[in-house]
């Protein structure tokens, strides 16, 4: 891109930026309104000659204002000790073999926090600064991901602590004092620390499997699974341990297209969403396996699973929230990571899975993935 001389067309547009007629090559030209990041360029005597639009946004200062000031007033950059940058940094007077400004963080008036960095254009070697261009970014993005890891970190923290808490505090009760404990008293603070040490347990697991999610590092092993026979197992299992066989309804519409998932993930994602609609549902859990569209182009089939129960349900404002982590909306026990969880699993398969209302008027979850037969079955 090249910079042209200052002119303004008749509707007032400042055209400082735009490509001089038969300067570069046609069709590459860029405006620089266009650019993502905000643009200042400067001429051989430190003159704004280019304030593009995100520059106006980022600084709030006026193209019309900017254009002909010099750097230091059009942009009154300081570092994080108040010194003011473009003094520090000389761009015009500084060493000659200068080409560039690294990238730095540095404060505009009122506070506000940017990413600047500059390069010094010479027409030869070590000769005089001809251009300096400025690229200026706004923090708001990375400062967000930055907070967003404080709080997770604050968060963690908290959940590790209560538990850690109760098992520090009956083992040490229980060391001190052993003799004075009936055996039914020491039986029931070992049960807690057992539970809690649980807790702790799988918090971190699930952690771990935030940290894959995130960092998109979570593997799909993909084998052909019966999912019909997995939803049975899992309530199989409830049965067994004490809940009613009537609980559960479960509803397999035949024919199924193939499935081909990690079985592993998929055995996670049910007995996250079964054991939610047992914990924080009431009534009947009735699951659905039936054949849908996939959700993934260029195949036709999928599988959807919706679980659903006659509880209270998800608050229709709580709804867009239920998959983030640390969400939780009663006070059972959780960890508020289930969800999250299910979510990640769920998309690293190329699936989707929303939340609704059962027609029963308690929570539906319903997940569907996409067949992904590999290749060569195709
Ligand atoms: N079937 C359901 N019925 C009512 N509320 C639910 C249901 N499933 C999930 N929720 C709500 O969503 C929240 C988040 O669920 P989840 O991520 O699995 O965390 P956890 O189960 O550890 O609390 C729960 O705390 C609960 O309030
Ligand atoms: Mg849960």
């Amino acid at each position: 891109m090249s910079v042209a001389g200052t002119s303004t067309t008749p509707e007032g547009r400042d055209m400082q930026c735009t490509p001089a007629p038969g300067q570069g090559e046609p069709g590459l030209a860029v405006d620089p309104d266009e650019l993502p990041d905000g643009l200042v360029v400067a001429d051989a005597h430190g003159r704004v000659v280019c304030f593009n639009a995100a520059a106006a946004r980022i600084t709030a200062v006026r193209p019309a204002e900017a254009l002909g000031q010099s750097l230091e007033k059009a942009l009154p950059l300081e570092d994080l000790e108040g010194r003011r940058w473009w003094q520090l940094t000389d761009p015009y007077g500084g060493l000659a073999i200068r080409k560039r400004q690294p990238e730095r963080n540095l404060l505009l008036p009122g506070g506000r926090e940017v990413l600047v960095s500059a390069r010094y254009v010479r027409d030869e070697p070590l000769g005089p600064v001809r251009r300096v261009a400025v690229s200026v970014r706004d923090t708001e993005a990375r400062r967000r991901t930055e907070r967003s890891h404080a709080e997770l970190i604050a968060t963690v923290a908290h959940e590790l602590r209560s538990p850690l808490t109760s098992v520090k505090g009956f083992t040490a009760t229980l060391l001190a004092k052993w003799e004075r404990f009936t055996d039914d008293q020491k039986r029931l603070m070992l049960e807690t620390v057992d539970a809690d040490a649980d807790r702790v347990t799988r918090l971190i697991a699930e952690l771990l499997d935030i940290s894959r999610i995130d960092s998109g590092r979570l593997e799909v092993r993909r084998q052909p699974v019966d999912i019909g026979a997995a939803v049975s197992r899992h309530i199989q299992a409830y049965v067994a341990a004490g809940q009613r066989a009537d609980r559960f309804l479960l509803r397999i519409e035949q024919p199924l297209p193939d499935l081909w998932a990690d079985p592993d993930k998929i055995d996670q994602v049910l007995s996250n969403l079964i054991e939610n609609a047992v914990r924080h549902g009431e009534g009947t859990v009735t699951i659905d396996v039936t054949p849908s569209a996939s959700p993934r182009e260029g195949e036709e089939t999928g599988t959807s699973v919706t679980v659903s129960d006659e509880g209270p349900g998800i608050p229709e404002e709580s709804m867009n929230r239920v998959f983030t982590r640390f969400w939780r909306g009663s006070k059972r026990g959780g960890t508020g990571l289930g969800l999250y969880i299910v979510k990640g699993i769920v998309e690293a398969h190329g699936g989707t899975i929303t939340v609704g209302r059962a027609p029963e008027g308690g929570a539906e979850f319903r997940f569907t993935l996409p067949v992904s037969a590999p290749a060569y079955l195709a």
